[in-house]
């Protein structure tokens, strides 16, 4: 008997410090969250003005990215992507890994189907990515590489195949941006250029920057050349982009990402990726803002997410009208290329559903930094309040 008694407060015990309570209260059973509703209820769809319209009357573009599985799978977000949103990136489907089959062929079906639907509804296309150190063909790549006679050889198959994959993209898809090389910049600190990817696993190996004459500025200078070309060549316009992740907080690649664009004349877009988090301030979000202007290129932020930090009272919708207050303050009207968030619900999210990132729930319910956005571009842009 006592034995028991001790084993149930122990018990006790190891529970509530699991739960991380100093609570000696007995368990109450806890209430059962609300079920998910399955369709929209008081949806930001059924509002007169989406995001956009909103966003279009203070001067620039809100773009959001999603996937072929979200396109195919959520009703939902179609209905939001026509209201909200007037600019898409697909997360996945125009990455060269996608595009190139293992035996060099291409085909553009799977993005040609989104591009269709997106095109219908009047969203404009944003063009992701031509240049990466991910999610690349390596199978093709390393044939061509294994083929070669030599080195010399090897080289040439490698940038011929970069030519030819920006060609083909350049020629078959209608973007108003593309982004031409992504993620160059290493996280070292000191805004060296990249010379490997961020994992070795296939597909994700950096073959490109090692063989271009110059490594991977040479790379981009390619990529850059390369673009500029493609669209000369088929009568097109299109902003080209250089993106890198971690400009808020990290200065010295900034520095180099902006040092770039100034010396390269193909290069008429700066893009930050902003994966950020509610931690950030509003310092780091000027400083980043006032460089890239200064770059006198378009100003874009392409992959906006921002789940909780460690400071528990910032909260994810104050820092999402902080960054579209200070985007609208610092970046001229002629120079906006728009805020595009990495995704539109957080069920999606390639952080995981529980980092909750974004302006819509997992059930494409607006949340309350949808709400607060809302708000303040209402308030910003003039529009009839009724
Ligand atoms: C991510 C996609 O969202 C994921 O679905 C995929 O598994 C990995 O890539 N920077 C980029 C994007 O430029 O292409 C990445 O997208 C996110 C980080």
């Amino acid at each position: 008997m006592k034995t028991n008694l001790w084993l149930s407060l122990l018990l006790a015990s190891v529970l509530a410090c699991a739960c991380g309570k100093d609570d000696t209260r007995p368990p109450v059973t806890p209430t059962p969250p609300d079920p998910v509703d399955p369709v929209v209820p008081d949806s930001g769809t059924d509002a007169k003005w989406g995001l956009k319209d909103l966003a279009q009357a203070c001067g620039m573009v809100i773009g959001a990215e999603y996937t072929y599985s979200e396109y195919t799978q959520d009703k939902q977000l179609q209905e939001v992507l026509k209201h909200d949103f007037d600019v898409v990136t697909f997360g996945n489907e125009m990455k060269h890994d996608n595009i190139v089959s293992g035996s060099g062929t291409i085909s553009f079906s799977r993005p040609d189907q989104m591009v269709g639907w997106a095109n219908d509804c009047g969203l404009k296309l944003c063009g992701h990515t031509l240049g990466w150190h991910s999610q690349q063909q390596t199978d093709y790549l390393q044939t061509l590489i294994d083929r070669a006679a030599d080195a010399d050889a090897a080289a040439a198959a490698i940038r011929d195949a970069h030519a030819t994959f920006v060609d083909k993209m350049v020629e078959h898809f209608d973007v108003y941006a593309w982004d031409v090389v992504n993620e160059a910049f290493a996280d070292d600190g000191m805004g060296s250029w990249r010379n490997s990817g961020n994992t070795e696993a296939k597909y994700h190996v950096f073959l490109w920057g090692n063989y271009f004459e110059g490594g991977t500025k040479g790379f981009a200078d390619a990529a850059f050349r390369s673009a500029k070309e493609a669209l000369a060549r088929y009568g097109k316009k299109a902003d080209l982009y250089i993106n890198d992740y971690n400009l808020e907080w990290n200065p010295a690649k900034l520095e180099s990402l902006c040092k770039y664009a100034e010396g390269n004349p193909d290069v008429t877009g700066v893009g930050s990726q902003m994966h950020c988090n509610t931690d950030l301030s509003v310092d780091a979000i000027r400083n980043m803002l006032m460089r890239m202007v200064k770059t006198g290129k378009k100003v874009r932020i392409s992959e906006l997410d921002v789940p909780q930090g460690s400071i528990p009272t910032n909260s994810q919708a104050d820092l999402i009208v902080t960054i579209f207050d200070q985007y609208l303050k610092i970046v001229p009207e002629a120079q906006r290329g728009g805020i595009t968030f990495w995704g539109v619900s957080d069920k999606n999210s390639w952080l995981g559903a529980n980092k909750e990132p974004l302006l819509f729930d997992a059930a494409y319910r607006p949340k309350e930094s949808y709400d607060k956005l809302y708000a303040y571009l209402l308030d910003r842009s003039g529009l009839d309040k009724e």
